[in-house]
């Protein structure tokens, strides 16, 4: 028996780049989609609907962490940083992250960025926010922002789906949000929830890009028009690769010019991010 010394390997520490912060809660809704809240670093600034990084401290063995590009969920000003996630079985952060608990650490960055921002679009009347899957993430902070409805007279979100059990946040449009000492007085009078399903049976069903081409979704809220106005509508989309390349051609199709934070346009889009 030595009396040398254990040397014990080095604590792992977050980069500059990065703050360590505590889980708070966790919500499952299916065996694919969760939500987290994280604390909120005091010096953290975002704009509601940017993206920021977020991943795990190593796990034993490893040197490196893995970090992925989140939507954060939550409007700008919450004391709280929340999201949403797909679970990805073999994915190299969401196999890990899917199974974090309160009190867990997890790691931020520490430049929060995005396009999908009230910045980014031109005034106009309407602002639809569409998303599919955990691309309603953006939306959740921007539609409870109080300046989307000081700058929109009607704030439309629209979130599609395959099957009704993933339409997380349901509850929230079609009822918490009305209570919001911040927004609520405002979203009864101007917002419009639009959930869609497209592979079971529910009150509006089928893609955006179908529902939009064809007029329905314009007929289903009781505007009077058959596609998107460039004077008054603007547009904010978040999904896969598919539906905002699809989409956005849809836009242009109708008249809308793509829009960016250096250049404020009709429209503006995000793909949501996996894995
Ligand atoms: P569908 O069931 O017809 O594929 P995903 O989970 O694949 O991202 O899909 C989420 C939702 O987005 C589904 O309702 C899906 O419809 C729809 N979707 C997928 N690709 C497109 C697209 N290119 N245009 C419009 N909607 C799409």
């Amino acid at each position: 028996m030595s009396d040398a010394p254990v040397t014990a390997a080095p604590a792992w520490t977050p980069s500059a780049a990065q703050h360590l912060e505590t889980v708070l809660w966790v919500r499952h809704w299916t065996d694919r989609l969760f939500s987290f809240a994280i604390t909120r670093p005091p010096t953290f600034r975002f704009r509601s609907g940017e993206f920021v990084m977020i991943g795990l401290p190593p796990a034993p063995g490893e040197t490196k962490p893995i970090l992925r590009a989140y939507s954060i969920a939550s409007p700008s000003f919450a004391e709280e940083l929340e999201f949403l996630s797909i679970k990805v079985q073999d994915g190299p952060l969401t196999s890990r992250l899917q199974h974090i608990q309160p009190g867990d650490q997890v790691l931020l960055g520490k430049k929060p960025t995005g396009t999908l921002v009230l910045d980014a679009v031109r005034p106009g009347k309407r602002l639809f926010l569409f998303g599919t899957g955990t691309g309603l993430a953006p939306f959740l902070s921007v539609a409870r922002d109080p300046d989307a409805y000081a700058n929109f007279e009607q704030v439309i979100v629209g979130h599609g789906v395959r099957e009704v059990a993933e339409l997380a946040y349901r509850d929230l449009f079609t009822r918490e949000i009305f209570d919001d000492p911040l927004v609520g007085e405002e979203a009864r009078k101007q917002l419009v929830y639009y959930p869609t399903v497209t592979r079971e049976a529910f009150e509006h069903q089928g893609r955006f890009t179908d529902l939009i081409a064809s007029g329905k979704l314009f007929a289903d809220l009781g505007l009077g028009q058959t596609a998107f106005n460039p004077d008054e509508d603007r547009i904010m989309l978040c999904g896969s690769m598919d539906f905002i390349k699809d989409m956005a051609a849809l836009c242009e199709s109708q008249g809308l010019k793509e829009g960016s934070n250096a250049e404020p346009g009709d429209y503006v889009l995000e793909r949501a991010f996996v894995g």
